[in-house]
């Protein structure tokens, strides 16, 4: 990963969509943890919060599992993380103060409605990262991520899931979608946050 890169494109678009993101190995890594074979982990991803919590899943239909800091395969990833969010503090003073992040699964028939990152009377959340751990993702799968201009208008960038493909955005600027996939869709998303609200 390229710090300056992804620090400068921050700073000029706001986001940055990285090919190759991370090595093949732990990507196959990632691929093993992210598997919904143990009923226990996997669950029902919520809408908003509080008395507003919500699952309905035309709205958002993918189920998560939380990174697991006591794991080996997500400590690596994790690491990776702490690299990027120490790099991005250096270089545009953002004060990111941690990182949370889940795997989420989307079987077919699951996309997730146009929505924003940032909750109302939330904003601790700065920059959304996605990973991607689909092996041979074709346009025709579907699952793809749009992301609109901040007026949610347009369509500014169009992602493919596809293996190793990372975006990050900040989380406040764009509203996105993730469009109906046609097979299971795997992926890690998370949130470089500063701290209190
Ligand atoms: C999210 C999200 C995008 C994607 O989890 O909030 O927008 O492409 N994910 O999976
Ligand atoms: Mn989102």
């Amino acid at each position: 990963m390229n710090i300056a890169e992804i620090a400068d494109r921050l700073e000029d678009t706001g986001y940055i969509v990285l090919d190759n993101a991370l090595q093949n190995e732990l990507l196959l890594r990632l691929v093993t943890r992210c598997q919904d074979d143990d009923p226990a982990r996997f669950y029902a991803a919520h809408i908003g919060r509080g008395a507003d919590k919500k699952q309905i899943n035309t709205i958002r239909g993918d189920v998560i599992d939380w990174l697991d800091e006591a794991d080996g395969i997500d400590q690596d990833y994790l690491a990776l993380m702490e690299i990027l969010r120490m790099g991005l503090n250096r270089a545009l003073y953002l004060g990111l103060f941690d990182y949370e992040s889940h795997y989420a699964i989307y079987g077919a028939g699951a996309g997730y409605a146009k929505h924003s990152d940032v909750l109302v009377g939330k904003k601790n959340r700065i920059l959304t990262t996605v990973l991607y751990l689909n092996e041979d993702w074709h346009s025709r799968d579907g699952g793809e991520l749009q992301i609109f201009d901040p007026s949610g208008v347009a369509v500014i960038a169009t992602v493919l899931p596809k293996f190793g493909t990372m975006i990050i955005f900040l989380s406040e600027m764009f509203p996105h979608e993730v469009l109906i996939s046609h097979r299971t869709r795997r992926s890690i998303t998370g949130w470089f946050r500063v701290s209190g609200s």
